[in-house]
This record gives structure tokens, C-alpha cells and sequence, in this order.
């Protein structure tokens, strides 16, 4: 058997070949046939580039990032542990490590001016807008950042991102609560800085408690990667056109906004809210099922089964309410997770529980505004996006991204001048 399709075209009694590599056939290939391309609103089969960094196997629920299982990674890592990993192929030996914090750590305050750009936001501006449009003016402050076919400016500006996403992130949050802006402190770690950012009012110093330290470490790195979803697919999209690499996060900043991608668990919490008991579950599902309104927190277009990342996560909610108590949401998504999961609407359709189910309950617990919860995930997807734009960069099959479309409207119409119409 040899590995390839054998086209037969109707429409003219020709057939063709077309060669398959790695399970799939190229697109341009087709054009042989009489000219076709391929249509696939929403690319749900269509592979946009060859990737080494996260494997994902949607109907067993498997996500390894570098070939790591994420489980080992949650348990056994840290964040910039696994940032180092994505960006780089492999684990870090202690010396590279102890490198890359250091840099990382030594380039978490922003720019004055950045800082007065977001003191101009409305005293309720959105932190994810404050965070897309801070992040997209840093291109500005970084112009060497256009150069990126070099390594070592790229390996800068990938730095600078991973280390100032959290200072711009705290920074949009004291923002909207009225509180001065907190400078990086940079004898703590990443997360415990990122909390000290966050929450530090007189104190001296800012201590957050170790296990919510240990909990924000490890969303972040469940959020890290997951290969070619929305807003890794804005990213790549728009930095094939070789714009900086500031200006390519801002548009999957912008991606990871929208409520079918980050925006969900901020949606989970407003709709847990609205269901306010348990008693209201049963109508609210039968509205679900009644194509009213979605489950948000639910579904997924890879996972066909139990969300990985829901499982770590749900175990993570019970070491954070052994801190905070426990938030009385809780019990109306536990209940509403035993339906769904037992309902034939979601079993046939594969709905499952997705990352966002939980990870909202978590937020809250840490007094996190719902707002603020995608600003949490830009941040942990960060060495995503910057690992998806290097291999982008330096992979010579990549062209700029430019899809066909199938054109639907009128031709060749006469102009009509306006007092004609
Ligand atoms: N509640 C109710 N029905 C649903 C849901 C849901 N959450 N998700 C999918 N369905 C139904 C959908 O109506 C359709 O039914 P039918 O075949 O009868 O028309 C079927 O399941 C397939 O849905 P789809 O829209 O074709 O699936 P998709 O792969 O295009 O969408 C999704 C994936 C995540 C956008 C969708 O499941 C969804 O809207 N979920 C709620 C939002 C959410 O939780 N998003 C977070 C995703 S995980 C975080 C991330 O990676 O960003």
C-alpha cells in the first residue's frame, strides 16, 4: 500500500494522486484537481503548521507539553520551569534555571510611561483591554523588537514579555480598584511577586500564603500551551507577516478575550450566579438543551473526553478553600457537573467539563474580580504564544497567512449614482 489518495474527479473522468505525509494531504496539492480548495470555516480539519511543542489527544485526554505529561508538570514543576521548556525543547539543568529566573526577574518593571499610559484607562476599563493595549505599546518602547530573525533579540524580547506580563496584569488591576500601582518585588518568585503586585497595600513586605502561591503556579502552567487553539492561531496569523513579537501576543491577547476562548470562566461564574441553587439546575439544563444558551465550562473542540486540566484543577479548588473557605458557588457546579455528565444530551454530543469550569471558582477564592480571570490566563499562555512565534520564525515552510474564500457576492455591477438609488 503505498501512502497516498487516489482522486477521482467527476466532474472530468480524471484521476489523481496526491501524496500523504503524516496523515494528512496538502491543500495546494488539490489544486491539481481541477483547481479545488478545500473549505473549513473555523479550520476544525485543517493542520496550519508543523508543531514540536504540545501534543494533545483530544479523545483520551491527554496533554503533554514537550512530551511531558502535564500531570508530572503540575505536580513536580514550576511555571518558569515549564516556560523554559516550551520556549527551549527540554527541562532546564539547575545553571540554565537559575539563568533564566534571573533574567526573567530582572526585567519585571515596565517603562514609566507605560505605567502613565494605563493611569489614562477609565476608572472601569477592562484589564484584558488595558493588558492588549499595554502590551501592543510596548512595541514601541522596544523597536529592536522588529528584528526577529536574530536569536538573541528575540530570546531578549521573549524575556521581557514573560517577565512583564504579570507587572502590567497587576498594574490594570489596582487600576480598577482605585489603589496605587505596586512595583515588582524581585526577592520573591514569579507568582509570589505577581500576588505581592496584586494585594500588598502598608505592609512592608507582602507575603502570600505558600499554598496559593503553589495554586497560581499551577494554573499557569496548566494554561501554557495548548497548541493551535484561537488565540495561538491569532498569534501565528498575524506574526507571519514578521511584525514584532509584542504585536503578535496583543492580537492573541485580543483572541483570548472573547467568551468561547478565555472569556468562558468568567462567563461559568456569571451563570453559576444566575442559577443561584441547586433547585434552579434542572430548568436551566432543560434551557441548555433547548439550544437557549450553552453550558459554559462545557465542550470543547479537541477534548472529546474529560479535560486534564479540569481534573488537576478541581483538586487544586480543594487546596484553595482549605485556605480561603469555601465558596458557596461550589456546590451549585458540583451538581451541575453530576447532571450534565449523566444527561444524554451532553454524553452524546462529548461535553465534558473544560479548564474553565473550575478555574473561575479558584480565582474568586482568591478575590479575584471576575475580569481579571482572562488577565490570569494571557498570563500563563504567555510562553505559549511566544513558543508558538519562535517555531513560527525560524520554520522556513511558514508563508504569510493568507486564506482563500469562496465569494458569494455580486459582480460587475454598474455604479449608481446617489440620487438614482
Ligand atoms: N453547552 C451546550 N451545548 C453545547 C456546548 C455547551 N457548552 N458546547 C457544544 N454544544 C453542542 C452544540 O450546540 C452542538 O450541538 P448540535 O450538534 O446539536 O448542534 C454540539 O455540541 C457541537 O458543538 P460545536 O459548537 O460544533 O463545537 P465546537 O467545537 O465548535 O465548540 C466550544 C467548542 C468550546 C466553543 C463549545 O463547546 C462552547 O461554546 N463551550 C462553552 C464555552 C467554553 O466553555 N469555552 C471554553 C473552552 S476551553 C478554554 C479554551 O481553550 O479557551
Amino acid at each position: 500500500m503505498t501512502d497516498s489518495l487516489t482522486i477521482r474527479d467527476n466532474r472530468t473522468g480524471e484521476e489523481h494522486e496526491i501524496e500523504i505525509v503524516d496523515g494528512t494531504i496538502r491543500a495546494a496539492d488539490l489544486k491539481k484537481v481541477g483547481g479545488l480548495a478545500t473549505y473549513d470555516p473555523g479550520f476544525v480539519n485543517t493542520a496550519s503548521c508543523r508543531s514540536a511543542i504540545t501534543y494533545i489527544d483530544g479523545e483520551q485526554g491527554i496533554l503533554e507539553y514537550r512530551g511531558y505529561p502535564i500531570e508530572q508538570l503540575a505536580e513536580q514543576s514550576s511555571f518558569l520551569e515549564v516556560c523554559y521548556l516550551l520556549l527551549n525543547g527540554e527541562l532546564p539543568t539547575s545553571d540554565q534555571l537559575a539563568q533564566w529566573t534571573h533574567d526573567v526577574t530582572h526585567h519585571t518593571f515596565l517603562h514609566e510611561n507605560i505605567k502613565s499610559l494605563m493611569t489614562g484607562f477609565r476608572y472601569d476599563a477592562h484589564p484584558m483591554g488595558m493588558m492588549m493595549s499595554s502590551v501592543s505599546a510596548l512595541s514601541t518602547f522596544y523597536p529592536h523588537a522588529s528584528d526577529i530573525s536574530d536569536p538573541e533579540n528575540r530570546y531578549l524580547q521573549i524575556t521581557r514579555m514573560i517577565a512583564k506580563m504579570p507587572t502590567i496584569g497587576a498594574f490594570a488591576y489596582r487600576h480598577s480598584q482605585g489603589k496605587p500601582y505596586i512595583y515588582p518585588d524581585n526577592e520573591l518568585s514569579y507568582c509570589a511577586n505577581f500576588l505581592s503586585m496584586l494585594f500588598k497595600m502598608s505592609e512592608r513586605d507582602y507575603a502570600a500564603d505558600e499554598r496559593l502561591v503553589k495554586a497560581l503556579e499551577v494554573l499557569f502552567i496548566l494554561h501554557a500551551d495548548h497548541e493551535q487553539n484561537c488565540s495561538a492561531n491569532a498569534v501565528r496569523s498575524v506574526g507571519s507577516s514578521q511584525v514584532d513579537p509584542y504585536s503578535a501576543v496583543a492580537a492573541g491577547i485580543g483572541a483570548l478575550y472573547g467568551p468561547l476562548h478565555g472569556g468562558a470562566n468568567e462567563a461559568v461564574l456569571k451563570m453559576l450566579r444566575r442559577i443561584g441553587s441547586t433547585d434552579n439546575i434542572p430548568s436551566f439544563i432543560e434551557g441548555v438543551k433547548a439550544g437557549n444558551e450553552r453550558l459554559m465550562g462545557f465542550g470543547h473542540r479537541v477534548y472529546k473526553n474529560y479535560d486534564p486540566r479540569a481534573t488537576i484543577i478541581k483538586k487544586a479548588t480543594e487546596d484553595v478553600f482549605e485556605v480561603t473557605g469555601v465558596n458557596p458557588l461550589l456546590e451549585i457546579a458540583q451538581e451541575l457537573e453530576k447532571i450534565a455528565l449523566e444527561d444524554e444530551y451532553f454524553v452524546s454530543r462529548k461535553l465534558y467539563p473544560n479548564v474553565d469550569f473550575y478555574s473561575g471558582l479558584i480565582y474568586e477564592a482568591l478575590e479575584f474580580p471576575p475580569e481579571m480571570f482572562t488577565v490570569l490566563f494571557a498570563i500563563g499562555r504567555t510562553p505559549g504564544w511566544l513558543a508558538q512565534w519562535q517555531e513560527l520564525v525560524t520554520d522556513k515552510e511558514q508563508k504569510i497567512a493568507r486564506p482563500k474564500q469562496i465569494y458569494t457576492g455580486e459582480r460587475q455591477r454598474e455604479f449608481v449614482p446617489i440620487d438614482q438609488r
